[in-house]
């Protein structure tokens, strides 16, 4: 038993925000923002849209590709560090919107790994057979968690939301998934607050060490695609689209050159949607499917890591 994708899905809030528009508020500038990050603008949140209508948006564009109705779902995951609320999960609340229940929901945290590790679990739920049909979800509005008069962290993010829905298929499918995380790293990059009391404890802002964010992403997005390939028996030129995570070109750019890889072989949101930090790799996905750059047969590696620190791999072939 094998697991495939079946449909992908996205959704970017109305609002863009430019980095020009960012410097009018804050002392930074586009050039600023372009030369360090490669990021151009991002897509902010509507005050009256939460993550799990984000989230609602990005689902309905994957199941209509997949043909699969919400009450055929055993099994929706949300990926996000910006849920709804504290309970219940962005999950329970997604099934909801969808009309769907009965089938299992949760959200995993895994910040921007949440994607990879969240279409890891339902590999392996549906590998294991205990389930058929899942629908995986990366959704964030990372807007609300940020202090907009720090200009170290407020420029390098925005909102969106992007889906998956993955099914049982005879032939894989997903190849592989690897998953690591090392919580000593847990201080470079954190929203170290909490509600307790009816108050908020500590800070409920972004904070980031961003140097050796930088460093330490570098290093593990290249070993983590090293380990799927050797994993797979496979050298880095069969590679045909590596999705990492979408922080920084310089990271991503790093990455590549690394594994050896050549550029055009990367899919690159960045530009134009910052960081979404769990959202970033199925919206990457769902636009280099749509338009045409990923076939069927290629080999697909997507790569993670975000807070926490987590990172990890899913390889997979496209149908
Ligand atoms: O999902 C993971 C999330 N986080 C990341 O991926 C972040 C990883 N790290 C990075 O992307 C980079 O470290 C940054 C983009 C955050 C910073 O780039 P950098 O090339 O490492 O710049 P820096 O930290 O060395 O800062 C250089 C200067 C500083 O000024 P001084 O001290 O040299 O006078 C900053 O105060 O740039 C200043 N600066 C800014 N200037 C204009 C910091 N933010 C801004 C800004 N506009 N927005």
């Amino acid at each position: 038993m094998h697991s495939s994708i079946v449909g992908t899905g996205a959704y970017l809030p109305a609002q863009l925000v430019t980095n020009a528009e960012l410097a009018r508020r804050i002392d930074t500038s586009d050039e600023w923002v372009r030369s360090r990050t490669g990021i151009r603008q991002r897509y902010i949140a509507a005050p009256d849209e939460q993550t799990s209508d984000l989230a609602l948006a990005a689902s309905r564009e994957a199941l209509t590709i997949a043909g699969i109705a919400p009450a055929d779902l055993d099994l929706i995951v949300v990926a996000t560090t910006t849920p709804d609320m504290i309970f219940p999960s962005t999950a329970c609340i997604l099934q909801a919107k969808l009309g769907a229940s009965g089938g299992a929901a949760f959200d995993v945290q895994a910040v921007c790994s949440g994607f990879v590790y969240a279409l890891a679990m339902a590999d392996l739920m549906i590998k294991s057979g205990a389930i058929r049909n899942a629908l995986v979800v990366g959704a964030e509005i990372y807007s609300r968690i940020l202090d907009w008069n720090d200009r170290g962290t407020c420029v390098l993010f925005g909102d969106g939301a992007g889906a998956v829905v993955l099914a049982p298929s005879d032939t894989p499918g997903i190849l592989s998934s690897h998953l690591h995380a090392d919580g000593r790293y847990r201080d470079i990059l954190a929203v170290p607050g909490t509600v307790a009391n009816g108050k908020i404890q500590g800070t409920p802002f972004l904070h980031m060490d961003g140097g050796a964010v930088f460093k330490f992403a570098v290093k593990v997005l290249a070993e983590v695609a090293q380990e799927a390939l050797s994993a797979n028996d496979l050298p880095s030129s069969a590679i045909d689209w590596l999705i990492p995570h979408q922080a920084n070109i310089r990271i991503m750019e790093a990455t590549m050159k690394k594994l050896a890889l050549p550029i055009e072989r990367m899919v690159s949101t960045v530009a134009e949607h910052a960081n979404t930090s769990a959202a970033s790799i199925p919206l990457a996905l769902d636009i280099a499917v749509r338009d045409g750059r990923i076939r069927a047969g290629h080999y697909v590696l997507l790569a993670g890591v975000g807070g926490g620190f987590t990172w990890g791999s899913v390889l997979l072939r496209w149908h």
